[in-house]
Order: structure tokens, then sequence, then C-alpha cells
């Protein structure tokens, strides 16, 4: 019975309900958007209307720079008119200036300005804007200027997607949801440098942004185009690097077929490491430890260091490069950077199969300068495979010996490898010390003779010895 009643009531008012003036919540769900059809009719000679079915929204259709303004005004879409809310389709611009009608546009709380041909943005919002949606999507922009939205301090809600955008625009407010999918120029070291900066940024539709690689990136020195999940795993290495050290993306990479990804680089240096930083990050091609106290290298064959390829080590107190041998990083380093440390005896049979004249990219470096070397005849080794590496080995001048002061590089090996020189040194003692004798015994002798003589005795020993054959002759 009770149920009938509601039932009939329900019919009743439901008609009633569609007459009531509309929600603008019904327009404006966080930002505002119409379809074409909203569009003024073609007859219509205004190109901007005011919405009937929407609170203080409008819609223009078609315009450029002459027909925007004229729509403006005879769609009574003033300063003084009222409207909130505003979508613009298929405007045609070189340049839209967005001070062009700033007094209307301060009043909007959602602006909308889709599917157009809009080269660039320019101008600057006026102050107090209270925009809180802007949608630029599809509009081919190429740029905007960096001002532009600086004055959008209620922004929260900004689509750039489906333009031609090479970097971003600053904006004002903290966390603004960002949409930039389908910018198919974006330069990811530029994406990198907003993450960094400006963190709390949201960014929406990853999986359709890309960006590309330049060549100051890339390792190939060509453009390649990188998901922007790679670009934020990237930037998030840092989170997750070891202790006390930086970890960041050296460059992005093009990887035999299509997809593409970065490596890493980690800078310890200058931490008072005593050992080498246990695991690296995964991709780390260069590693920093340079002004540490670390003693050894042997954490190198750790699997973590098999993408290594440059290692910079200078000014610790590691004593031997001996834990390489074997290590992938032997096989595949372009920089191998010892200097200042307290290396003795540098094995060069660890190097032996190293092919230093490769015919790619970089050059392999080795740096020995100003270590502990411990220089002999063995030391002849090393001066012949410097020599042989000369310019492998930038800082060749520096690498001297610790015990004479003398480049390796300029080893004497007849000084060197005189292998009686120890041995010269003693015969000298030993003939000085026969003619000391020598002249001892002529001394006693001739003082035995001159005493005999004149005494008429014989001194000790002389008088205690046994009577020689010879003896008659003095007698
Ligand atoms: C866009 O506007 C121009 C006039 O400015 C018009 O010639 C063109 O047909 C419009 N394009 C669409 C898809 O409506
Ligand atoms: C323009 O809009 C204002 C405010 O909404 C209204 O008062 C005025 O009557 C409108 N003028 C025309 C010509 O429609
Ligand atoms: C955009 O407009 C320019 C002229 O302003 C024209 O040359 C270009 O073809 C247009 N692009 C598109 C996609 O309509
Ligand atoms: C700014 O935006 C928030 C919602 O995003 C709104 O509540 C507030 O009124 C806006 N401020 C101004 C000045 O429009
Ligand atoms: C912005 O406009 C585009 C194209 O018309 C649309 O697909 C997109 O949903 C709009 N974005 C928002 C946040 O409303
Ligand atoms: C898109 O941007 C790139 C790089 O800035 C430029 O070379 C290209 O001409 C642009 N495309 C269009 C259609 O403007
Ligand atoms: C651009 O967006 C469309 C969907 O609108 C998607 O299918 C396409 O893959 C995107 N292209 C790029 C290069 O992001
Ligand atoms: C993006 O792609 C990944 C896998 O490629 C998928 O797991 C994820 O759900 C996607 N996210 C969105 C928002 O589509
Ligand atoms: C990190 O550096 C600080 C200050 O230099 C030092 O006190 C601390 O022991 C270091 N931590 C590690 C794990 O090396
Ligand atoms: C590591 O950081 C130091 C300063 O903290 C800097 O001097 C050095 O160049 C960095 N190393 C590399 C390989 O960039
Ligand atoms: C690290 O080396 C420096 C210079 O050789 C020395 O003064 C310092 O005591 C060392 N620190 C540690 C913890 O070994």
């Amino acid at each position: 019975m009770h149920f009938f009643h509601l039932l009939i009531c329900l019919i009743l008012i439901s008609p009633i309900w569609s007459l009531l003036p509309p929600d603008d919540s019904s327009c404006n769900n966080q930002c505002f958007h119409q379809p074409p059809e909203a569009c003024p009719s073609a007859e219509s000679t205004c190109r901007c209307r005011r919405l009937p079915n929407c609170q203080k929204a409008a819609i223009c259709c078609n315009v450029n720079y002459f027909t925007l303004k004229e729509g403006l005004a005879c769609g009574n879409i003033t300063a003084v008119g009222g409207i909130e809310s505003l979508h613009i389709r298929n405007a045609t611009f070189e340049s839209f200036n967005v001070k062009l009608s700033n007094s209307v546009w301060r009043n909007l709380r959602y602006m909308t300005i889709t599917d157009g041909n809009i080269s660039r943005i320019d101008g600057e919002f006026a102050k107090h804007s209270r925009i809180s949606c802007l949608n630029l999507s599809s509009n081919h922009i190429n740029a905007i200027e960096d001002r532009a939205l600086g004055t959008l301090y209620n922004l929260s809600i900004l689509d750039l997607s489906h333009n031609n955008l090479t970097e971003l625009p600053s904006v004002r407010k903290e966390s603004v949801t960002l949409d930039i999918s389908n910018n198919t120029n974006l330069i990811c070291s530029k994406l990198t440098n907003t993450l960094i900066s400006r963190p709390e940024i949201i960014f929406i539709s990853e999986n359709q942004t890309f960006c590309i690689t330049t060549k100051d990136y890339d390792w190939f020195q060509s453009a390649d185009i990188l998901p922007f999940s790679q670009v934020k795993a990237g930037h998030e290495l840092q989170k997750n690097c070891h202790r006390n050290c930086t970890c960041k993306i050296d460059r992005y990479v093009s990887l035999q077929g299509k997809s593409s990804t970065y490596q890493v680089a980690v800078n310890c240096s200058g931490k008072k490491f005593l050992s080498l930083p246990v695991p690296l990050p995964d991709k780390t091609i260069s590693l920093d430890v340079s002004h540490n106290n670390i003693t050894s290298i042997k954490e190198m064959s750790d699997p973590s260091y098999e993408n290594l390829r440059w290692f910079f080590a200078d000014d610790n107190q590691i004593s031997s490069i001996q834990p390489l041998e074997g290590t992938k990083f032997i096989s595949n380093f372009d920089t191998l950077s010892l200097s200042r440390n307290r290396i003795k005896i540098f094995e060069t049979y660890v190097l032996d199969n190293v092919e230093f004249q490769r015919v790619s990219i970089n050059i392999r470096n080795i740096y020995l300068g100003y270590n502990k070397i411990n220089c002999d005849c063995n030391t002849m080794k090393l001066k012949a495979w410097l020599l042989s590496k000369l310019s492998h080995i930038p800082d060749h001048d520096n690498i001297k010996c610790d015990n004479i002061n003398v480049k390796v590089t300029e080893l004497d090996a007849s000084k060197m490898c005189q292998s009686s020189q120890d041995w010269t040194d003693y015969i000298y003692y030993i003939i000085t010390a026969e003619v000391v004798l020598l002249v001892g015994l002529i001394t006693k002798v001739s003082y035995d003779y001159w005493v005999f003589k004149t005494a008429g005795y014989l001194p000790w020993p002389a008088n205690k010895m046994p009577r020689l054959p010879c003896d008659w002759l003095c007698e």
C-alpha cells in the first residue's frame, strides 16, 4: 500500500526533477569539458554561447584571435557575466596570449582549451586568477612560456596531454595533478629536473607518458624514447642508495631492440669508508669512492659490480689490484683510477687479457700516479708495460718510485738490474780490509825486525813461532 504510493510519487516527481535548474556538478566534475555537439550551431553568427544546461558555463568553438574576441562579446561572456567554466574548442592561434581577455579568465575556475591548433601559449594569467583546472590538451602546443601559469595559485589539475611540448612550464601550487601524456618530444633530462625540484607533483596517465633522451645523455648519441616509468624509477634511486652515497642516473641507453633504460652513477667520495659499498644499485656503471680509507677492492667481484665501467678510487689505502683478476669489471672497464693509493707492486698480469685498442666508444684509461711503487729490477716489467700503454695512462709522469726519486718510465735497467751490485759493494770492503791487514802486517814485520836488530830478541808472537826452513834468510 505504502509502497505503491511511493512509486506513484516517484513517477510523478521525476519529470519535475529534470525541469529543476541543473546542478553545477553535472557539468563540472573537477574540470569542465563539453562535447563538440555543445558548440553553437553552424548557422549561429556568434562563435560562443552560454550553456543553458550548466550554470555559469560557456563554450566557444572554431575560433581564432578575432572571432574569439567577437564571440566572447556576442555570447555575453564578460568580466561581469559571472562565467566560471569555459571550454574553447578548435582554437587556431599562432600564439595564444593568456593576457588577452584576462578580465574574463580571472573569474574562471575551470578553463578548457582543447582540440585546436595553437603553437605557443604566451603571456601570464592575471594575479589572483581562480582557475583550479586548466585543460590544454590536444592543441599541438610546442611551447608554454615559463611564467604563463606562475600566477595560478589555485591550480590543482593541469592537463597538457596530446601536445608537442619539450619541457614543462613552472607551476606555482604544490601537489598539482599533471597529465603530460602523448607529448612525444618531451626531453627526459628536463623531466628528471622537474621530478627533483617538484617531488609533490602527481603525474597521471603515466603509461602513456614518454620522453626522449637527448644527445647529452645518450650513450649512442641518438635520441630514444623512454617510458616515464623508467625516468621515475631512476629518480627514485636515491631513496634506495647506499648510506652516505648519492645515486643518480648517469645516462639513458638504448638497448638493441626497442626498449631503453638508464644507467646509474654512485658517488661515495670523501665519506670515510673503510671498504667498498656493497651491493651497488642495479645498473651501476660508475662508482666514485675517492678520498676514503679503503684498503682493499676485493668487493669488486660482487655481482652488483658487474656493470661497472668507471671506477674512481683515488686517495685511498689500496695496496693491490690483484682482486680485480677475473672480474667483469676488468673486461668492461673504461676508467680505472687508483692514484694516490698504497700500491707497492702493480700486478700487470691482471690486465694481461685486457684489450686496450678497442675500436669502440671510449678510450680505456688507467690512473696510477702518486703510489708507493717499490722499484727494483722487477719494476722493469712495469716500465715496459707502461711504455706500451702510454696513451691509456694519462698520468704516467706521476708514477714514481717510492724508494728512489725516479719516474718508473725512466728507470734505467742497467742500474736496477746489475745482479752483482750488492756484491761489488762487498768487494770494496774486502779490498779495504785486505789493504789494512797488509799494511798492518808490513808494519809489524818492520817493527819486529827493528826490535830484533836493536834489542836482539824477537817480540811476541814471532818468538813463539816454530822455526821454518826459510828462517835462515833472516839470520
Ligand atoms: C576548426 O576551425 C576552423 C575555423 O577556425 C574550421 O575551418 C575547421 O573546420 C574547424 N575544424 C573542426 C574539426 O571543426
Ligand atoms: C549578460 O549576462 C548578464 C549576467 O549574467 C545578464 O544580466 C545580462 O542580461 C546578459 N545580457 C544579454 C544581452 O544576454
Ligand atoms: C595549424 O595551423 C597552421 C597555420 O597556423 C597550419 O599550417 C597547420 O597545418 C595547422 N595544423 C593542423 C594540425 O591543423
Ligand atoms: C581553490 O580551489 C579549491 C578547490 O580546489 C576551492 O575550494 C577554493 O575555493 C578555491 N579558491 C579560490 C580563491 O577560488
Ligand atoms: C582535457 O581534454 C581532453 C581532450 O578534449 C580530454 O580527453 C580530457 O579528458 C580532458 N582532461 C580533463 C582532466 O578533463
Ligand atoms: C614538435 O616539436 C618538435 C621539436 O620541438 C619540432 O621539431 C616539430 O616540428 C614539432 N611539430 C609540430 C607539428 O609542430
Ligand atoms: C597517444 O594516445 C593514444 C590514445 O589517445 C594512444 O593510443 C597512443 O598510443 C598514444 N601515443 C603515444 C606515442 O603516446
Ligand atoms: C601501466 O602499465 C602497467 C604495466 O605495463 C600496469 O601494471 C598498470 O596497471 C598500468 N597503469 C595504468 C594506470 O594503466
Ligand atoms: C656517514 O657519514 C657520517 C658523517 O660523515 C658518519 O658519521 C657515518 O658513520 C657514515 N655512515 C656510514 C655507513 O659510513
Ligand atoms: C662525486 O662527488 C664529488 C663531490 O661530492 C665530486 O667532486 C665528484 O666529481 C663526483 N664524482 C663524479 C664521478 O661525478
Ligand atoms: C683515514 O685516513 C686519514 C688520512 O690517511 C687518517 O687521518 C684517518 O685517521 C683515517 N681514518 C680512519 C677511520 O682510518
